[in-house]
C-alpha cells in the first residue's frame, strides 16, 4: 500500500497512523503500566488518525488539483458544473492528473509551433510582397524622373522609356489582381459555379487565347492523338479555365522555341478525368518540386531570367483545385520537360 517512489494518500495516512499508535502505546503503557488499555489506546489512535489524515491530505491534494485545472482548462465553472466535479466526478489520482496535465502541455508546444510556423511564414510573404512590389515600382520612378529630367526631347527615348513604364505598370496590376485572386480563394469566400463542360473544348478556347505567345515562340499546342473522346467534367468553368491558361502559359514561357504543348484526358475511373499539360522545356530540378506550388516560389531560371512572373500562378491553381476536392501533381525531368496533371470530377 505504500510505496516511497509514488506514495497514496492512504499509504501515507497508514503510515502516520501506525506511527502514531506506537507513539500513544508506549506513552500509555509508561503512564498505565497496564498492556491492555496501552493496546486499545494505540486501536483507537491509529484509526482515529488514519481517517483524519487521510481526510486532510485528501482534500489538501483535491485544493491543489482544482487549481491546475482551474489552470489548463481556462473556463470558468458554473455553480452547476462546480457541484458535479466536487461531489459527483469520482476524484481523479495523481497519476491520471499528471498524465492530462502532460497531454494539455503536448498541445500547448504544438499551438505554439504552429504559431510559430504561421509567424514565419507571415514575414516571408511580406518580405516576398514588398520585393515584388519594389522592383516595377522603382522602375517605373527610374523612367519617370529620366524623362522629366529631360530625356522627354528626345522622342527615340520617350518612346522607349513609356514603354517600358507602361510594361512595368502592367507587372504591378498583374500582381495586384493574382493577389486579390489568391487573398479571395484563401479566405475560402468564393463559391464555386459548377458546371458541366467539355474540357477538350475549354482547353482548345485557352489554346486560341495564348495563340499570340504560342506563335511568337513557335510553340504548337495541341490535343494528344487519343485524347480527343469529348469528356465532360463538373466544375468551376472560369476557375478552371484559369487553371489551364496558368499551366499553359508556363509550358509555353518555360519551354523550347520551336517545342510543343500537348494536352492529355484520361477518364481514371467512371468519376474522374485527369487533365495533363506537357512540355517539352527546360524541366524543374527535383529539388524545386516540392515547393513549387507555393506563392511566390520560383526556380533560379524562372528568377535570373525576365520570363518568369511573381511566381502566384501555380499557388492559385491548386488553390482553385483543391477548392474542387480534387489534386494538382507536377513530373519533371530538366532537359527533358515538364508534366502538370490535375484531376476534375466528371460524369
Ligand atoms: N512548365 C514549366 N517548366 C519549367 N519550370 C516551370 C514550369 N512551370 C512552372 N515552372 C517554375 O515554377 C515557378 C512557379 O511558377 P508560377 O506559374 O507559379 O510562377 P511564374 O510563372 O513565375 O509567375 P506567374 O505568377 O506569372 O505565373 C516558375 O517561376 C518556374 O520557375
Ligand atoms: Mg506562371
Amino acid at each position: 500500500m505504500f510505496s516511497s517512489k509514488n506514495p497514496t494518500p492512504k499509504g501515507i495516512s497508514l503510515l502516520l497512523a501506525l506511527v502514531t499508535s506506537i507513539l500513544i502505546e508506549l506513552i500509555a503503557l509508561l503512564l498505565k503500566g497496564n498492556i491492555l488499555s496501552a493496546l486499545i489506546a494505540g486501536g483507537v489512535g491509529l484509526i482515529i488518525t488514519f481517517f483524519l489524515s487521510q481526510f486532510l491530505i485528501e482534500e489538501f491534494v483535491n485544493r491543489k488539483i482544482k487549481l491546475i485545472y482551474k489552470f489548463i482548462h481556462q473556463t470558468k465553472a458554473s455553480k452547476r458544473e462546480e457541484f458535479y466535479q466536487n461531489k459527483l466526478l469520482p476524484k481523479q489520482n495523481l497519476d491520471e492528473v499528471g498524465e492530462e496535465v502532460l497531454q494539455w502541455a503536448d498541445q500547448r508546444k504544438a499551438e505554439m509551433e504552429l504559431l510559430e510556423r504561421n509567424e514565419a511564414f507571415r514575414k516571408e510573404f511580406l518580405q516576398n510582397l514588398s520585393h515584388e512590389f519594389k522592383t516595377p515600382a522603382f522602375a517605373i520612378q527610374g523612367y519617370l524622373e529620366t524623362l522629366i529630367a529631360g530625356a522627354s526631347e528626345n522622342p527615340e527615348v520617350r518612346t522607349k522609356f513609356l514603354n517600358n513604364a507602361f510594361k512595368n505598370t502592367e507587372r504591378l496590376i498583374n500582381l495586384i489582381s493574382d493577389l486579390d485572386e489568391i487573398t479571395r480563394l484563401e479566405s475560402g469566400k468564393q463559391e464555386l459555379h459548377v458546371q458541366q463542360f467539355v474540357i477538350q473544348d475549354l482547353i482548345l478556347d485557352v489554346f486560341e487565347t495564348l495563340s499570340l505567345k504560342t506563335q511568337m515562340k513557335n510553340v504548337q499546342c495541341l490535343i494528344k492523338k487519343g485524347c480527343e473522346q469529348p469528356v465532360v467534367v463538373n466544375a468551376d468553368k472560369e476557375k478552371i479555365r484559369q487553371v489551364i491558361i496558368n499551366l499553359v502559359d508556363n509550358a509555353i514561357k518555360y519551354g523550347n522555341q520551336d517545342g510543343k504543348v500537348e494536352a492529355s484526358i484520361y477518364k481514371t475511373d467512371g468519376a474522374t478525368a485527369l487533365i495533363e499539360i506537357s512540355d517539352d522545356g527546360i524541366g524543374i530540378g527535383e529539388e524545386h518540386l516540392p515547393r513549387i506550388f507555393e506563392r511566390f516560389y520560383r526556380t533560379d531560371y524562372g528568377r535570373s531570367r525576365n520570363i518568369g512572373g511573381t511566381g502566384l500562378g501555380l499557388a492559385i491553381c491548386k488553390h482553385i483545385i483543391e477548392a474542387h476536392g480534387q489534386i494538382i501533381h507536377v513530373r519533371s525531368t530538366p532537359g527533358v520537360g515538364t508534366t502538370f496533371g490535375f484531376t476534375l470530377p466528371c460524369s
